[in-house]
């Protein structure tokens, strides 16, 4: 009996430590798996929430801008950067950055962009645009008061600008059929279109050849008076030809002038050779070339030359197959009636 009572306390031994490993174990097992677990994602967690703390700021900064439109002429540069601002939520002390290229020493339109990125990497842009004009130009830009002027583009893209009753592309005043000066308009010859002129008699001189002005600026009572007259002769038809309606003549703007013989055979003399070969290197255009009456309204003139500036006139004299202004610019020049 003694023996039975040994043999049933030995199973029992073990079967008591069974059951303590397994009371003891389980919860042990499931508590290091809870606690691995939680500190796993315990460390994700805050990994997550150090990169938050990193990107939270996705404000943009703000760019103020006064202006979208800067104008200057060829060589006068402009600070693009006067009257920007930028301000940011993180009160970061940001800078203004431009985008794109530009040349204050090339005319044209370039189309820009002001940028300023934050330290969390927000980026603002801004469009604007920095107009640098030719050389050359009639329009005074300091006259452009937001407001007092309008714009438009012409068929071929170019900026036109009315002002004041003048029509100005590119910053060149236009008087042609389609476009009119004020009756009030123009007292003399333009300074730089005087200027131009004296140089390039200088410059006719050493060649022998001598430049003079038959005809330079002339007001709209003068044009009225010369216009009626071929009118009175031809008849309006014939006039309209070869003659412009009082403030539709280029004479008006002070930058246009007939030189030396107001008649067809000047193209055959050495003058009328020279001034139609070097006219441009002064910045002269020859007006009303031949062949172009569908474009200028007018017949051929080889003595009226325009002052455009040498950038311009070099480009509308292209080897001598000039270009007028109607079809550089893409203007008609046609009377309303
Ligand atoms: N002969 C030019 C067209 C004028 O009268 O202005
Ligand atoms: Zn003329």
């Amino acid at each position: 009996m003694a023996k039975r009572k040994k043999k049933l306390t030995k199973i029992g031994k073990i079967f008591f430590c069974i059951i303590a490993l397994l009371i003891i174990g389980i919860p042990l097992c499931f508590g290091t798996i809870y606690f691995l677990n939680k500190e796993e994602n315990t460390t994700e967690n805050n990994s997550l929430k150090g990169r938050n703390s990193v990107n939270q700021d996705t404000e943009k900064p703000v760019i103020t801008l006064t202006t979208k439109l800067f104008r200057t002429k060829v060589g006068n540069e402009v600070d693009l950067l006067k009257d920007v601002t930028v301000t940011d939520n993180s009160n970061e002390n940001l800078t203004v950055n431009i985008e794109g290229d530009y040349d204050f020493g090339s005319s044209g339109t370039y189309n820009l962009k002001y940028t300023a990125t934050d330290s969390s990497g927000n980026k603002a842009s801004e469009d604007f645009t920095l107009k640098v004009y030719m050389n050359g130009i009639n329009l005074d830009l300091s006259k452009l008061v937001e407001g007092n002027y309008q714009t438009f583009t012409t068929s071929k893209g170019y900026e036109g600008i009315e002002l004041n009753g003048i029509t100005y592309i590119e910053g060149f005043i236009i008087a042609n059929k389609t476009y009119s000066v004020p009756e009030d308009y123009g007292k003399d010859l333009e300074e730089e279109t005087k200027n131009a002129f004296n140089k390039m008699v200088a410059a006719a001189k050493l060649d022998n050849i001598n430049v003079n002005i038959q005809s330079g600026f002339r007001s709209y009572e003068k044009q009225s008076t010369i216009y009626n007259r071929h009118v009175r002769e031809g008849g309006t038809v014939e006039a309209d030809t070869y003659s412009a309606r009082p403030g539709h003549s280029e004479h008006q703007t002070g930058t246009a002038m007939d030189l030396n013989w107001i008649d067809t055979r000047l193209e055959e003399r050495a003058d009328g050779k020279w001034l139609f070969a070097n006219a441009y290197k002064y910045g002269f255009i020859l007006r009303y070339p031949e062949g172009k009456t569908n474009e200028t309204g007018y017949i051929y003139e080889p003595w009226h030359y325009r002052y455009v500036g040498e950038e311009l006139a070099a480009k509308l004299y292209n080897n001598g197959n000039w270009i007028t202004v109607e079809d550089y610019f893409g203007l008609t020049s046609v009377y309303e009636n």
